[in-house]
């Protein structure tokens, strides 16, 4: 048996920030479970809802020095769907009304989640073989166990792997504060280890002392070695290239599907969708107070609201998409800047455009299953699981080339009667303008191809079946 811990920040169903959460919540069910024990730990925010706060149980509790101060640590822990997750528990760094604040009190909370996370190992009994580290909050995970832990004999040889689902977000903060809250030596504070332009970097600890980098698609992998994509660390990816590796997410077939979902008005499947799909979109046009009419072509966002999705892009052009013969449905929040147009645009075109600026499952699963398109302009996309969401839901993506949007989103050709979206490569708002007009032109004059188009897709698999097993794969290369 091989033991395996993600360390992460967030995990569906407890905790959900982005897609980061759905990852960490769903790929350690797929494992096989006869060869590799994967249990999960993150932290135990006073936010998550009450069902799941009161659904877990003590498990141990102690004290841990970080730099100059002692903390309580306690651990509980759950099964969900068959798979162990262990919860940090620490009510002064962990009480927040959302899971991340101001930078300088998550460096120190995720300081301490990272050291809690190995300190608590020995007494859970799991001396797991590699440590799947995810994001800049669990940076430190891999200098720590280099750092103290390993001279201990039960943490000695444990690998370490990086994902990075975002490397915009890095944790940066002061060096000499770090250095007081992480209580490291100055040694580990230098450029080649972690300091960046005069700063602490926590992603940059752990992408220089894990011994595996993965991301979370081939093309942004390669991505992130250019200027452009880098985020000011090309240099160190570039220069660990030969550790990295693009693996693309999946996402949860069981939870994502249009079959068998209880917060859909008409279930369909591939078989069915051409006349069942249609009744989800009545459904929601009538509810979100829209022009109730089948036909017209219906376009649906589900999305943080930030200039990483591509706002911008919308926003430039916004007047004059509204402007077609379109409905826009949105979901999402964010930047006020990107709350406030839409719900501007709402005000402007109230039977065309309907702004849902909040969270919610339910109305996101509603959206996937109702529209007939879904637009995703983003200007840099590691994975993206909302166009994988939209594919299994028969919803058309229309997405730019980037990221794990190229790698799962196949142009259409007309010609050939190829591919399951459209795209557009440049960052152009008219080029994204022109994208959608060509899909308008297909969805209204060329309804049969349209249709196949959502054949396709929905035929596409992007469950975890295959991502699981090169996880798999990597695994056993680091630990033979
Ligand atoms: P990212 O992680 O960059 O936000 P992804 O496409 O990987 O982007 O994942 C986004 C996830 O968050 C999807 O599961 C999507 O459905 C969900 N999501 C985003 N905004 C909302 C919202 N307002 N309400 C419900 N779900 C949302
Ligand atoms: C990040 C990325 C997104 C990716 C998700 C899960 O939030 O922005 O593209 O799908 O992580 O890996």
């Amino acid at each position: 048996m091989k033991n395996v811990l993600f360390v992460a920040s967030e995990a569906v169903p407890f905790i959900k920030t982005g897609g980061l959460a759905d990852v960490v919540g769903s790929l350690p069910k797929y494992f096989d479970k006869t060869k590799y024990d994967v249990r999960v730990i993150i932290p135990k925010y006073l936010c998550m809802a009450d069902k799941y706060k009161e659904s877990l149980t003590f498990k141990t509790s102690f004290y841990m020095d970080l730099a100059w101060r002692t903390q309580y640590v306690g651990i509980l822990e759950t099964e969900y769907d068959g798979v162990k997750i262990y919860f940090i528990d620490n009510e002064y760094y962990l009480g927040g009304d959302k899971p991340y604040g101001e930078m300088f009190t998550d460096v120190e909370k995720f300081a301490f989640f990272s050291k809690a996370a190995l300190s608590c190992l020995p007494l859970l009994e799991f001396r797991p073989d590699i440590i799947h580290c995810h994001d800049w909050q669990t940076g430190l995970v891999p200098v720590y166990l280099k750092d103290r832990f390993y001279k201990d004999p039960f943490f000695y040889g444990i690998k370490t792997i990086m994902t990075i689902h975002n490397l915009k977000f890095q944790g940066i903060w002061d060096l000499n504060k770090t250095r007081d809250i992480t209580g490291l030596s100055m040694y580990y504070f230098t450029p080649d280890k972690l300091e960046a332009y005069g700063d602490a970097n926590l992603l940059k600890g752990g992408l220089v002392y894990a011994d595996i980098i993965t991301t979370v698609s081939n093309t942004y992998a390669s991505e992130i070695k250019t200027k452009f994509y880098g985020e000011r660390l090309d240099g160190l990816i570039n220069a660990r290239s030969n550790c990295l590796r693009g693996i693309i997410n999946g996402i949860d077939y069981v939870d994502y599907n249009p079959e068998t979902d209880n917060y859909i008005k008409k279930k369909y499947s591939i078989k069915n969708f051409r006349k069942q799909k249609i009744k989800n979109k009545l459904a929601l046009q009538e509810e979100l107070g829209l022009e109730v009419n089948s036909k017209k072509f219906m376009i649906g966002i589900v999305s943080r609201l930030t200039d990483q999705k591509g706002f911008d892009l919308i926003a430039y052009v916004m007047d004059e998409l509204c402007s077609l013969d379109i409905q826009l449905v949105v979901l999402g929040t964010g930047d006020e800047k990107y709350e406030n147009m839409f719900r501007h645009f709402d005000w402007k075109y109230f039977d065309k455009v309907s702004a849902n600026i909040f969270y919610s499952e339910e109305m996101s699963h509603k959206i996937y299953a109702s529209c007939d398109a879904f637009l995703m302009p983003s200007l840099f996309e590691p994975c993206g699981l909302s166009q994988l969401m939209s594919l299994r839901y028969g919803t058309v993506p229309i997405v730019r080339e980037t990221g794990g949007l190229k790698d799962t989103v196949e142009a259409y050709n007309e010609y050939e009667n190829t591919g399951t979206g459209f795209s557009f490569a440049n960052y152009n708002a008219h080029e994204m303008l022109d994208t959608i007009r060509y899909a308008m032109h297909i969805y209204y004059n060329k309804k049969r191809d349209w249709n196949k188009i959502i054949d396709r897709g929905m035929a596409k698999d992007f469950s975890w079946k295959s991502s699981a097993k090169e996880y798999e794969s990597l695994y056993d290369d680091m630990i033979g």
